[in-house]
């Protein structure tokens, strides 16, 4: 694996290649190892890119407190599959404070968009920056944030870029819970209370299999849960996939998302579902993580 930190350099290692980028704010985990081979199946090369984006923090607190290791985070890259290692200066990725930002109306809006306001714009601007700057040919995201993968479907398609945008299924602990990076700040019994979001969304997707489709039903039994394991919701939303805008009634490709608080740990959670009632709930980790082998 290359660690490479100028995207003239990227370029200059990928070209006569197809491409598959996966970008990435470090601290890697599962969830990202999976993103790693799916991106592996799509091209030739596999770009994953590293860079804590301080545009899409809204909180400094949060921004500071984010977690990093290049060291750690290189060999997790180069294990899962990486071939190039994309890890730019500050000062290469905003060589001057941008005033070019990229704002998708109405899809970045609700749900994650209305409580972290310039966050989706954060993440619109760095994605833009690394298509231009790299030119993969594929970009594999994760479902985990559904809302971010909409955001950037949308982003990609409005400035034309040619590349092809994936979504890859949450990876799950074992219990269910979604891999995050947060994760590492739930303490023991939070992390109990934390199953309530990923219990929720499994009984809301086989409400749906059994035919419910009436998008408030479908939320009270996630928020039921959450609330029964002492989490503190923000919101439940059944949303259009493409959209993120809520609707009433699951009568086309949807996620229903949850935002809830446990302990001192803000946590996201969502599942796929479609009109005919099925859904992507995510996939299971199923053997020892390459995180745990060694
Ligand atoms: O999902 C993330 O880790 C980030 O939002 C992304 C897409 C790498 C942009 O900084």
């Amino acid at each position: 694996m290359r660690v490479l930190n100028t995207f003239a350099a990227v370029r200059g290692e990928t070209e006569n290649t197809s491409v598959a980028l996966v970008p990435t704010m470090g601290y890697l985990h599962d969830g990202h190892v999976s993103l790693v081979g799916v991106a592996r199946e799509a091209a030739d090369t596999v770009v994953m890119s590293l860079f804590v984006n301080p545009l899409q923090f809204n909180e400094p607190a949060d921004l500071e407190r984010y977690p990093r290791d290049l060291v750690r985070d290189s060999e997790i890259a180069d294990v899962a599959g990486v071939d190039v290692l994309f890890a730019p200066s500050m000062s290469e990725m905003y060589p001057t404070p941008p005033r070019t930002l990229v704002r998708v109306a109405g899809v970045a809006d609700g749900m994650e968009g209305a409580r972290r306001p310039g966050h989706f714009e954060g993440v619109a601007t760095v994605v833009a920056k690394l298509f231009a700057g790299i030119r993969p040919d594929v970009a594999v995201f994760g479902r985990k944030d559904a809302q971010q993968l909409a955001v950037v479907r949308r982003m990609s398609t409005d400035l034309s870029f040619p590349v092809e945008i994936v979504g890859a299924s949450t990876v799950r602990s074992l219990d269910g819970l979604a891999v995050s990076s947060r994760n590492v700040f739930l303490s023991e019994p939070d992390r109990v209370a934390a199953l309530g979001l990923s219990s929720g969304l499994f009984a809301a997707a086989e409400a749906a299999a059994e035919g419910e489709r009436t998008a408030a039903r479908l939320e009270s039994v996630v928020a039921s849960r959450v609330l029964a394991a002492g989490g503190e919701v923000e919101y439940v939303t059944l949303a259009d996939a493409h959209e993120a805008e809520p609707i009433g009634t699951l009568d086309r490709e949807a996620f229903l998302a949850v935002a809830a608080r446990v302990g001192d740990v803000r946590l996201i959670d969502n599942v796929v579902l479609w009109p005919d009632g099925s859904s992507d709930t995510g996939v299971r980790l199923d053997e020892p993580s390459i995180l745990r082998r060694s």
